[in-house]
């Protein structure tokens, strides 16, 4: 076995050199990536480790293991266990309105385990408590969520019922929602994992929870519901102050939400959130070796990362966060006024910052020279811009200006 030692320069250059390969959210023209750099205000460019309390806290090296909202927890990382709480608690209780203590939950590496997390907690729920079978268990969702969905149901062996959603709305339609609950419920499902978006990855999307609780309810089957807020999670209760999709619904049993998305954290910032009735239905007691065992699905992971979540967040304040969020509608706004004068068709929910064009509307060239995200690469049928911290109005002008 063998590779060379390096010098610490080399291994400098090396690193730096690589990550000036990649593109760069400051300098470059990326409209479309769901994505951006750290948030400036918490990871100014030009800090040492000394001055930054996340790189201090990076290589200092916390391990997180384990969900600590609840019971015992590794006492030797007990200090920014505190720190992971306080983020769980602003999520769970202030932006998805749960109730005090009602509630579990840690920071997961990232939406797709988090997405995972919540399908697998109900999965045994059911088995648990009536004894159900894997085969008599499925995911409900829209064509438009996420792919984490399909690995859920692979890895969790559990079927899945996909239902239509119209071409430009995005919306389902109860029509389409009875017919696919129908079809799984002839196929003999009882138990229902209903995958619900706040923010689908292409459209940003928002499902109408209400459509969904009121048709479930008029069958005899058990359901409760899981948001994948991944994306929309830190922008849509702060723009829609009248978002259903939150803990006061009864059936909303978890919450996926993102700090490495809208939050701009480290990526490794997955937010999961649960109903406390439900999150022991992960607890794995064979983790003896934990200080009370472990109901997540990664195990170790990094405490630093659960820190730049708090530092983002207690920077900003719940009026900052507003007020920042209001913003980048303001240029989503004028993205698409401009779309509009110039007779291109898209599609936008109000709330959020994502605006997706059909691909008869531009050229693939124009689309990939602004790095739009497209839908699939061969034949693409819908091209996405992602207004985040880093797309400028100059950038939104000079997309529009080549139109
Ligand atoms: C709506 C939605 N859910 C889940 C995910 C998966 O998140 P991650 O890439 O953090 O696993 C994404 C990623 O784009 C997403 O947009």
């Amino acid at each position: 076995m063998f590779w060379e030692t390096k010098k610490d320069n080399e291994i400098q250059d090396v690193v730096l050199s690589a990550v000036s390969k990649n593109v760069n959210f400051r300098d470059n023209v990326l409209l479309g990536v769901p994505g951006t750099h750290l948030d400036e205000k918490v990871f100014p460019l030009n800090d040492t480790v000394g001055d930054n309390p996340f790189l201090t806290a990076f290589v200092a090296n916390p391990n997180h293991i384990g969900m600590h909202t609840n019971g015992e927890s590794e006492i030797f990382f007990a200090g920014t266990h505190g720190l992971e709480n306080d983020v769980i608690r602003i999520c769970a209780e202030e932006i998805m309105r749960a109730e005090k203590d009602s509630y579990d939950g840690y920071i997961s590496s990232g939406g797709t385990e988090a997405n995972i997390q919540g399908v697998w907690q109900l999965r045994n729920f059911y088995i648990e408590k009536f004894g159900a079978s894997v085969d008599d268990i499925a995911i409900l969702h829209s064509n438009d969520t996420h792919y984490s969905v399909y690995k859920a149901a692979n890895l969790l062996n559990i079927n899945e019922y996909s239902i239509p959603v119209e071409n430009e709305s995005r919306a389902v339609f109860p029509k389409d929602l009875r017919l696919t609950i129908e079809k799984a419920v002839d196929d003999g499902i009882k138990y229902f994992i209903v995958f619900l978006n706040m923010g689908t990855t292409m459209f940003g999307s928002v499902d109408d929870i209400e459509l969904f609780v009121k048709e479930l309810k008029a069958f005899d089957i058990k359901f409760n519901i899981h948001i994948d807020g991944a994306f929309g999670g830190f922008i849509y209760p702060f723009t829609n102050l009248n978002n259903k999709l939150c803990f006061k619904n009864p059936f909303v049993s978890s919450i996926t939400m993102d700090a490495h998305k809208m939050l701009q954290a480290p990526y490794g910032t997955g937010i999961f959130l649960s109903k406390r009735e439900f999150s022991e239905f992960t607890h794995t007691k064979k983790a003896s070796y934990v200080k009370g065992q472990d109901s997540t699905l990664c195990g170790s992971r990094s405490g630093a990362n659960a820190i730049s979540v708090w530092m983002i967040l207690s920077s900003y304040g719940s009026e900052g966060g507003k007020e920042f969020c209001r913003e980048l509608l303001e240029r989503t706004n004028i993205l698409c006024d401009g779309l509009k004068s110039r007779g291109v068709n898209f599609y936008r929910n109000k709330f959020m910052n994502i605006v997706t064009i059909p691909s008869t509307e531009l050229t693939v060239e124009l689309a990939r020279k602004y790095h739009l995200v497209l839908d699939t690469e061969t034949n693409p049928k819908w091209f996405k811009i992602v207004v985040m911290d880093h797309v400028k109005l100059d950038a939104i002008n000079l997309f529009l200006a080549e139109l």
